[in-house]
């Protein structure tokens, strides 16, 4: 049977580097695809002075793209300082694969946005981050856009999750159209508010569900 994958894809497939997590990280990310429902999450570690990646994990959920594109990149960010990792292209990474079916971009994109989502997980964390927009209902939303919803694969806001955004004084408040006992809920919870609390001018998170 004829793959559709080069050697160096199933290369990676076959044998990913660096999979698992890192416990305590540094900056930590889970990025879920809307169009196949996949998911990955990167785990870094970061030396403080020099901003460099000492340590990069990944955990895939996803095709043998995803797992071959999160090999690639935690071999092309570590020993980078985080702006520069925060520049690697999906280009880059399938080219460093020596290529990958154009169909399957939206997996090595996944696992991209997974490294520089866990980036922005640290900066934020550490108060690096220096675009200092306000967070609005809309930057809210723009998050929850990143939270699954396991029951259906996509995203809470796609599958009409949230039934309303707040944002005042410093406190977000989003009500989930779940009921709080729903097995579901303590997942969804977390992952949002895991998603918001480190917005700079946030002090408060409040997710709540329609009782
Ligand atoms: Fe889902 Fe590739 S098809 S990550």
């Amino acid at each position: 049977m004829a793959f559709p994958y080069n050697e160096i894809v199933l290369e990676h497939f076959r044998n990913p580097r660096n999979v698992g997590t890192i416990e305590n990280p540094d900056g930590k990310a889970t990025e879920g695809s809307p169009a196949c429902g996949d998911m990955v999450s990167v785990y870094i570690n970061v030396e403080p002075e020099t901003k460099k990646i000492t340590d990069v994990k990944f955990e895939s959920y996803g095709c043998a793209s995803n797992i071959a594109t999160g090999s690639i990149i935690t071999e092309l960010s570590k020993g980078k300082t985080i702006d520069e990792a925060k520049k690697i292209t999906w280009k880059e990474a399938s080219e460093a694969l020596g290529g990958l079916p154009p169909i399957k971009a939206h997996c090595s994109v996944l696992a991209i946005e997974g490294l520089r989502s866990a980036i922005l997980n640290y900066e934020e964390k550490h108060g690096l981050v220096t675009s200092k927009e306000a967070t609005t209902e809309e930057v809210v939303r723009k998050r929850l856009k990143r939270v699954m919803n396991p029951m259906k694969g996509l995203d809470m806001v796609a599958t009409n999750l949230v039934k309303s955004v707040e944002v005042k004084d410093g406190v977000i408040r989003v009500v989930v159209d779940l009921p709080e006992d729903h097995q579901f809920a303590a997942t969804i919870k977390e992952e949002a508010k895991e998603r918001l609390e480190n917005l700079w001018d946030i002090k408060e998170v409040n997710i709540d569900f329609v009782k």
